[in-house]
């Protein structure tokens, strides 16, 4: 699809990486509804981006029933809806064995449940609408782009959980973009190192040390733009499907 015809949700759009992809594609002539859970930064967002490109919708992604509804009401604003960017998510950092006592199952549900269930949740609702638009050239009807993390890969000590849902989603990619390809849907995933990102910007100050030590080059915290940049071309770049990628600066995560 070319950058003007884009017409997408992006959820957790409100806040870090989902914030800079909804300016990348309003910059770009497209439009977006931000689903997220934090009105204030939805407010703030929508201002920033233009009422007449941006709305904002309040919707929690472990939501079924809301997300469906919500997605309705996104497609009606954006004029269609051809693509789908999941950035919501959690940390869920917590040590299988901590200090007062194991991890409540609670916070491994917690976190798979927002970063793994929310994201299928959210792209497949996405695609039960796009599979109803026209196709457009090669018969191209949407694109779905997820967000991972490194941690998928080298989760350090204390990310058993939020390793095991970005897993989750890097392994769902390729059969759903299999599944999906019959309706000219694409679906990839990025799964990025360390980004400069309020999620981040909480951590302790020591964690936050250790990630950014050794991010080979360029040797410093990845910009929010840089991933925005990535998404434009993954919704862009019809060739590019079922894929996941790194976007690191080479980084590998240490234990710890
Ligand atoms: N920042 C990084 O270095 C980094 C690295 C790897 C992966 N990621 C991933 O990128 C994504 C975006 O991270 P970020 O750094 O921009 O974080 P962020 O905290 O700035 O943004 C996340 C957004 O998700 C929203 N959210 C949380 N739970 C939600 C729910 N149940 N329903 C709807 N929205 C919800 C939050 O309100 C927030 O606006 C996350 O999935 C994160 O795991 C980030």
């Amino acid at each position: 699809m070319l950058p003007d015809s884009v017409r997408a949700i992006v959820t957790g759009g409100v806040s870090g990486l989902g914030l800079a992809v909804a300016h990348r594609i309003v910059a770009d002539g497209g439009r977006v509804a931000l689903l997220d859970v934090n009105d204030d930064k939805g407010a703030e967002a929508v201002e920033a981006l233009g009422a007449d490109r941006a709305r904002y919708l309040r919707t929690d992604v472990t939501d079924e029933a809301g997300v469906a509804t919500n997605l309705e009401a996104a497609r009606a604003f954006l004029g269609g809806l051809n693509a789908a960017v999941n950035c919501a998510g959690i940390l869920g950092a917590g040590r299988v064995l901590g200090r007062e006592a194991p991890m409540p199952l609670e916070t491994f549900s917690r976190t798979v449940m927002v970063n793994l269930v929310g994201s299928f949740n959210v792209a497949k609702a996405a695609a039960a609408l796009m599979q109803h638009n026209a196709p457009g050239e090669d018969g191209e009807r949407g694109a779905i782009v997820n967000t991972a993390s490194v941690a998928a890969y080298e989760g350090q000590i204390g990310q058993a959980a939020y390793a095991a849902s970005k897993g989750g989603v890097v392994g769902m990619t390729l059969p759903m973009a299999r599944e999906l390809a019959r309706f000219g849907i694409r679906v990839n995933t990025i799964a990025p190192g360390i980004f400069w990102t309020p999620m981040v910007d909480g951590m302790p100050e020591a964690v936050q040390q250790s990630l950014s030590a050794s991010i080979p080059f360029p040797s410093r915290l990845g910009r929010p733009e840089e991933f925005a940049d990535l998404v434009a071309h993954l919704l862009t770049s019809r060739y590019l499907n079922g894929e996941t990628i790194r976007l690191d600066g080479a980084v590998r995560l240490a234990p710890k």
